[in-house]
């Protein structure tokens, strides 16, 4: 069952955004070559609860931390630890705040120093995935004209789009419905309403789009082992379109 958001419900989501979005934008400054991924994990924890706010995936069916650290051939889900970014390296954060009972929700994946050419292109590619997808966020569109932008790009570069994960619709909780596929052909699905609030979150990989999990039960990687990227924005459907909640 999709819960629609008013105008005002969706302006208090805003504020929850801008707040996730203020804090991707100082993880990007303490991102470098030493730092463990669990510093990352605290800091947003810290931040978020410095603002008001709660860092909701933790505890979120039984899961531990505040983020999801995803390293290199990590596709989402990857436990923060302690062991140390390198150069070369890529890592998706991903958190959810929740502000005055209402929920933001944002991946950035982040380059560790200087990385290859061919991670640069992965990152670029996904980014601008997932601002094609939100594109189509528009009321009188269906779920599967965000899938196929998405898919088109990505595979347009060669790159495989992850179907084991999808976006979600959110609002009080991390997961409401519809599901947001990110493949997908054109003119399918539901139908895009005013007040529908979702997650578009694109998980790009160099290879096969084929997923494995850790026995940890949670961490998702590639099977053949190459590098993954993601980036996710909360969006709010409305009358004037689009409108990215999780940006600055
Ligand atoms: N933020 C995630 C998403 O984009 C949810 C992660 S699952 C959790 O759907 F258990 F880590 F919270
Ligand atoms: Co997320």
């Amino acid at each position: 069952m999709v819960i629609l958001k008013s105008r005002e419900e969706i302006a208090l989501m805003r504020e929850a955004g801008k707040l996730v979005a203020a804090c991707h934008q100082e993880i990007a400054k303490l991102i470098r070559p030493g730092i463990a991924t669990r510093e990352i994990d605290q800091f947003v924890e810290k931040y978020l609860a410095a603002h008001g706010a709660r860092a909701e995936q933790k505890g979120y069916q039984g899961y531990a931390f505040a983020t999801c650290t995803s390293v290199n051939d990590v596709i989402c889900h990857g436990f923060p630890d302690k062991n140390l970014l390198r150069e070369g390296d890529i890592v998706a954060v991903d958190f959810v705040a929740n502000l005055n009972g209402w929920l933001a929700d944002s991946t950035w994946t982040y380059p560790v120093g200087q990385i290859s050419a061919e991670a640069e292109r992965l990152l670029k590619v996904t980014k601008e995935a997932l601002y094609l997808g939100i594109a189509q966020a528009v009321a009188g569109n269906r779920i599967g004209d965000i899938s196929h932008a998405v898919q088109a790009h990505v595979e347009a570069y060669g790159f495989s789009v992850v179907r084991d994960f999808t976006g979600h619709g959110i609002g009080r909780t991390i997961h409401e419905d519809p599901p947001v596929f990110h493949a997908g052909p054109p003119g399918r699905g539901l139908r895009l309403r005013e007040g529908m609030v979702i997650t578009v979150e694109p998980m790009v990989n160099i290879g096969a789009y084929h997923t494995r999990v850790d026995l940890n039960g949670w961490t998702a990687r590639t099977v053949d082992g190459t590098l993954s990227a993601q980036y996710e924005h909360t969006v709010a459907i409305t009358e004037e379109g689009p409108f990215i909640l999780t940006q600055p």
